[in-house]
């Protein structure tokens, strides 16, 4: 196991919004380097616990760790900052700038001298802006959009755009990387892409994925190990396998013995 990278473990989570419960007492721990799926059934508390890691919600009570360090309460430009990145939907890409100019923006985050230094065409900053170019081309290589750099992001292709999104995260040089349904849209051949990208973000760059996605198949293809929340509640935890034949799950899938809404 790679000692550079640490544990996430999230412990007894809470987050109400008025009346509902989005988030009951959740619980699970993540292994470095893994990919990690959230499913369950629309409303059941996925997003939620995304914006959670992310620190966009405070929860009313529990912990989210990162190593030995505890999340909650942080601002989440912190918490993205200790390396905890997000692939944000397409509205968040600025269309009319290239792809590369999109992923330099991910790496703000990282910059030291700052866009004062950089406005004044100091050395330093010049170094260090090449520093950062050089680093973005060798993300799009990852992510086969080098001949896509010079090119707007407006007009890419939809999984195109996705793509870069998830190279924009990458670009953060994240520990963990929060995926909230990255191939909701895609065709086929796209969603085969991003499934091998994806096992390889963790098994090569030893970036811990948290992978929220209703693709089934997807997912028992591509995690490690799988948490299963309806109604804000854990109702399964355990390897692609053991989930699937879990009957509680079978039950929340297929609407038959709980009160499942919809
Ligand atoms: N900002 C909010 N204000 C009020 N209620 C919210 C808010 N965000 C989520 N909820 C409610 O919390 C519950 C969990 O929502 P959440 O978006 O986390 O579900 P989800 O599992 O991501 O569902 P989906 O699969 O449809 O994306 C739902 O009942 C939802 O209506
Ligand atoms: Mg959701």
């Amino acid at each position: 196991m790679n000692q550079q990278i640490p544990a996430l473990e999230v412990s007894d989570v809470v987050v109400r919004f008025g009346a509902v419960k989005a988030l009951d007492g959740v619980s699970f721990s993540v292994e470095p380097g893994t990919v990690h799926s959230i499913i369950g059934p629309n409303g059941a508390g996925k997003s939620t616990m995304l914006n959670v890691l992310s620190g966009v919600y405070r929860p009313k009570s529990g912990s989210v760790r990162l190593g030995n360090q505890d999340l909650v309460g942080l601002r989440a430009d912190r918490i993205t900052k200790l390396g905890m990145a997000r692939a944000f939907q397409n509205l968040a890409l600025s269309g009319e700038q290239s792809v590369e100019e999109n992923l330099m923006l991910g790496r703000h985050s990282l910059t030291r001298t700052g866009f004062i230094a950089a406005g004044l065409g100091l050395p330093s900053a010049r170094n260090e802006e090449r520093r950062h170019r050089g680093r973005v081309r060798e993300i799009a290589e990852f992510l086969d959009l080098t001949e896509q750099l010079d090119g707007p992001v407006g007009e890419l292709s939809y999984g195109g755009q996705k793509r870069v999104e998830i190279a924009r995260a990458l670009a953060m040089e994240p520990k963990v990387l929060l995926l909230d349904e990255p191939v909701a849209g895609m065709n086929a051949g796209e969603k085969r892409y991003i499934s091998s990208l994806i096992a390889e973000i963790a098994r090569s760059l030893s970036i811990t994925v948290i992978l929220v996605e209703h693709d089934m198949e997807m997912v028992m293809s591509i995690s490690d190990r799988v948490t299963v929340l309806d109604f804000g509640r854990r109702i399964s935890d355990g390897t692609p396998a053991e989930v699937q034949n879990d009957p509680a799950v079978i039950g929340v899938y297929l609407g038959t013995p709980s009160e499942k809404a919809s």
